[in-house]
């Protein structure tokens, strides 16, 4: 089972997103724009584990507190486009507590370091090859109150990811 951790985007935040994708699609941007189902922020990548209750079981260990996130730029990376968060340090906090709880219970992941996006659009293809210049767009901001575990599976429409269980911040 291919799994990872991520936060669920909420709907208005998922419609904000969507709404700078179409920018892109204005300017003849072709490429693999992530549909609004599947837009989320991935904590840790676990890749293929066969125990998915051995993982709930380690993330059930940790706590949080809720916070907000503000969505505040877009940017791209080698041939990702991506939406980024004003800096607060509680996204980084959360991925380090969720990587030690996987550590701690001998669970392999991507030791890549942690850089908080959401992937928009992959692949993309620019008219007549010519970059297009950043989005604009009004700061948005989304509550984190709970984090997931995915499973990824490839399906004939594309990547469907599912949640397997859910830990909910603290009150
Ligand atoms: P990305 O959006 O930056 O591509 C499911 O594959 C999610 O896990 C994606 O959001 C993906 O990030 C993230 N991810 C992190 N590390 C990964 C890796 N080594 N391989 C595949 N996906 C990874």
């Amino acid at each position: 089972m291919r799994l990872f951790i991520a936060i669920p985007l909420t709907n208005e935040l998922k419609q904000q997103i969507s709404l700078i994708q179409e920018q892109f699609r204005r300017q003849r941007v072709k490429g693999n724009y992530t549909p609004q189902e599947n837009l989320h922020i991935t904590l840790a990548f676990i890749g293929e584990y066969h125990d998915p209750d051995a993982v709930m079981a380690a993330l059930k260990r940790l706590s949080f507190k809720p916070f907000s996130l503000t969505m505040e730029k877009t940017g791209s990376f080698g041939s990702v486009w991506w939406i980024g968060f004003r800096e607060s340090g509680d996204l980084e906090k959360l991925a380090g507590k969720v990587r030690h709880a996987l550590e701690e219970a001998g669970i392999p992941y991507d030791k890549k370091k942690f850089k908080a996006h959401v992937t928009i659009l992959r692949k993309p293809v620019y008219p007549d090859d010519r970059r297009i210049s950043p989005i604009q767009f009004e700061p948005a901001v989304m509550p984190v109150k709970e984090f997931s575990l995915m499973l990824s599976t490839r399906e004939r429409k594309g990547m469907v990811y599912t949640q397997l269980g859910t830990i909910k911040a603290e009150k």
